[in-house]
């Protein structure tokens, strides 16, 4: 077979490990040709393209970022981008496309196979790990340990000037870099976008633990956590050279807040796209390549509209359309019944 692969959405440590795996069981087990799309859809949309053999995979397992290049945006975002994706799969006489995503990407790929029915299957990836149908997405591991690595190290200068310091981490929609470097970095403080929060609530474990006489605190933030409404004053709104609103991030208006409540010294950290840079975990390496491997079989499988799974450590196959435009909130029992208990 001709297969076409494309990596979308924003990168993740162990993309490389995928294309790696696709390409060695399809040209090794299945004799197939593997093409490579160059920057997601754009390349898919342009046929900017590259041939991706076991040769050119070599030194490629433990290279972070993808090496096709990524971009976010959709060929539904082009009036003919539609039409464009079946003239390149049919031009280029692809009998299939492997979609490497997350939410975003994994949604085109299901409204693909519904509305011209594309011969696709979905990989998730996403360092979020808030892909529906999976336990678990490659790259979660990998920014998770980053992540721990960043709050293991601030406990010692936050001791050293008996300081808070609130770590931004990310995760738009859900928390759960956040729960889980939370917990093994031993915060303070986790707070998450699936459990609203209020300032004086958090403002007064720091008090409570200060009182007992330890000084540093760290509060862990995902970046989509908001606050219970009215509990911290609204964000003004600020506007960039070309008037688009920019919101500050939650930390930045959190910090203040903690600082004029309790009178402890504050200090932001941000670890932004630090947590999504470099070589995959030992972990992520091993869960990308056997959504690779599975990926290449349901191919010859002729499983279209489906991606590959983790569930209970079982790579599996379950349809596009079960991801398609939600997002996995974090577990909240993880957060309720482990996390919260070490607050304070
Ligand atoms: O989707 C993964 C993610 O890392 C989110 O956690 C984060 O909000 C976003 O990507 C950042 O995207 P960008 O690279 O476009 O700034």
């Amino acid at each position: 077979m001709r297969v076409g692969l494309l990596t979308g959405g924003g990168d993740c440590p162990g993309l490389n490990a995928v294309i790696r795996a696709v390409v060695r069981k399809g040209e090794m087990v299945y004799g197939d040709e593997v093409v490579g799309f160059l920057d997601a859809w754009d390349g898919v949309l342009e046929r900017r393209a590259m041939p991706l053999d076991v040769h050119s995979m070599r030194g490629m397992l433990p290279k972070g970022g993808t090496l096709l290049g990524t971009r976010r945006g959709s060929p539904y975002d082009h009036p003919d981008g539609v039409e464009r994706v079946a003239a390149t799969m049919r031009d280029m006489a692809l009998d299939a496309l492997i979609v490497v995503g997350g939410n975003g990407s994994l949604t085109v790929a299901s409204n693909l196979h519904r509305d011209i029915g594309l011969r696709v299957i979905g990989v998730p990836k996403t360092i979020d790990n808030d892909v529906v149908g999976t336990d678990i997405t490659f790259g979660f591991n990998t920014a998770v340990q980053i992540a721990t690595d960043a709050i293991d190290r601030l406990h010692t200068t936050a001791e050293s000037h008996d300081r808070v310091i609130v770590v931004e981490v990310m995760g738009r929609d859900s928390g759960w870099i956040a729960t889980h470097a939370g917990i093994a970095g031993g915060a303070t403080v986790i707070l998450i976008p699936e459990q609203p929060f209020s300032v004086d609530d958090v403002c007064d474990i720091l008090k409570t633990r200060h009182q007992r006489g330890r000084y540093a605190s760290i509060v862990v933030v995902a970046e989509g956590a908001e606050p219970v409404g009215g509990t911290m004053p609204d964000q003004e709104v600020v506007r960039d050279a070309f008037g688009h609103v920019r919101h500050r991030s939650v930390a930045d208006r959190l910090a203040p807040e903690i600082e004029g409540r309790t009178g402890f010294e504050t200090r932001v950290v941000m670890l932004g796209h630090i947590q999504r840079g470099g070589t995959p975990s030992a972990y992520d390496r091993v869960l990308a390549t056997r959504f690779g491997l599975g990926a290449i079989d349901a191919v010859h499988q002729r499983a279209w509209g489906n991606m590959v799974a983790s569930i209970n450590d079982e790579i599996v196959q379950r349809p596009l359309s079960d991801a398609a435009g939600k997002t996995r909130p974090v577990d909240l029992s993880l957060y309720r019944d482990v996390a919260s208990i070490f607050f304070g």
